[in-house]
């Protein structure tokens, strides 16, 4: 049988640093026990092992105060977390039209609930944010700005320090699911209010494992109240972090997994994981670029995007950011239509070549919108840590295969 290739790492990294199973199946076996809720040798243990997994988190995004992050499932967790936590009744709340579904369900559902008021910024055709249009759209009562860091659709990264100067001193919520351990995220010098990210994708780390960082001077509501092993006595939910905002027994298998997944990371150090996957997606553009029938969205420079790439099987050509045109694709629909349909072509990569891909809208509809790609969607290739030029090389030779 031959090798798969897996690149669907925009979903989630495949394979795990060793070090990541090892540390999963050293808390299993030799420590066991919950973390802060009692203070026996193995709770001390649990305690350590999960404060260490905060602060390599802290160290991974300049954090200063490691206890300013609060672990949760996943970055939807604590997306909807910091949403639902910050907005006050009457708020308005800016977005972006590159948004995943994880921002925009619970913020059109705020919006359907009368709670709030929404605006989405647009985006040109290759995913990034217009700037000057975002900066028109903020008002007295902005409570809120939530910015996609990279687009989990076409990679396109977008430029926090830009945004920050558009939108003032408003708190900025950051998605950084796409970026968080393969992309440089500096808190201060991005000045990310509140960073929501997820363990499983770039950070290298277990399902079920994520979190977010809150700024000093700013709170956030909990969503869940309960146990905290602290300050048992009272009734009311603690006010300090990250107990305020961490009830219930945490997933601190995973939380181990995530802790010794970043140490990887900060190893390997995040520069070095972001060239290497720059340099692939820099070889698969070149190798995809002039192939005939193949349109690719996004900013086509690997400098600009993450290592995902979006594409159709069909021939149209990119349209300057024209007025009238929302994005490349939804000019040309009726060509797309004699493409080879997008899960045609992802069943042909896996049964034909053994390569694993993402079709589809990527939970992230609006994306497509802005991109012209709805209601189809994609072929989304994204490339990962552990993915090498071989890898490369042969997709990029399976694609034009199927494009014969
Ligand atoms: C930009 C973005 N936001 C949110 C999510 C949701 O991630 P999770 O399933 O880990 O909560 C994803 C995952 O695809 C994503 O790419």
């Amino acid at each position: 049988m031959s090798k798969l290739i897996y690149l669907d790492n925009a979903a989630t990294s495949f394979p795990k640093p060793p070090q990541v199973q090892e540390a999963m199946v050293h808390y299993m076996n030799e420590v066991g026990a919950n973390p802060g809720r009692a203070g026996h040798t193995l709770s001390v243990r649990a305690s350590r092992i999960v404060q260490a997994a905060r602060e390599n988190i802290a160290g991974l995004f300049n954090i200063k105060d490691p206890s300013r992050i609060v672990f949760t499932l996943n970055v939807t967790e604590a997306l909807n977390t910091v949403i639902n936590g910050v907005v006050n009744p009457g708020d308005h709340v800016l977005t972006t039209s590159m948004e995943h579904n994880s921002v925009m369900r619970p913020l059109k559902h705020l919006e359907a609930a009368g709670m709030i008021t929404l605006t989405a910024a647009p985006c040109d055709y290759k995913g990034f944010l217009k700037i000057d249009e975002l900066e028109k759209m903020v008002r007295p009562e902005t409570a809120l700005v939530v910015v996609n860091h990279a687009s989990n659709v076409c990679g396109t990264i977008q430029n926090l320090k830009r945004i920050r100067e558009a939108i003032g001193p408003v708190p900025m919520l950051v998605d950084a699911a796409q970026t968080a351990g393969c992309f440089p995220i500096d808190v201060e010098a991005d000045s990310i209010d509140f960073l929501a990210f997820t363990g499983h994708k770039g950070m290298l780390g277990p399902q079920g494992t994520g979190g977010f960082y809150i700024r000093e001077g700013l709170t956030v509501r909990p969503l869940k109240r309960g146990g905290t092993g602290s300050l048992s006595e009272e009734m009311e939910q603690p006010e300090f972090l990250p107990d305020a905002l961490e009830s219930g027994t945490q997933n601190n298998v995973g939380i181990a997994g995530l802790g010794a997944a970043v140490e990887f990371v900060l190893k390997e150090g995040v520069e070095r994981i972001r060239k290497h996957e720059t340099d692939l997606t820099a070889d698969l553009l070149k190798r995809l670029y002039n192939a005939a029938g193949l349109t690719i969205y996004g900013p086509l420079d690997a400098e600009l995007q993450t290592a995902t790439l979006s594409f159709t099987f069909d021939s149209i050509m990119p349209m300057q950011d024209e007025p009238g045109f929302t994005g490349c694709g939804s000019i040309n629909l009726a060509w797309m239509e004699e493409g080879i349909p997008v899960d045609e072509a992802g069943d042909r990569l896996d049964d034909e070549h053994d390569i694993l891909v993402r079709v589809g809208l990527h939970c992230a509809p609006m994306a497509h919108k802005t991109l012209g790609t709805y209601p189809d969607g994609t072929v989304r290739l994204s490339v990962g840590y552990f993915n090498t030029p071989e890898d490369i090389a042969f997709a990029a030779n399976a694609i034009k295969k199927i494009l014969l």
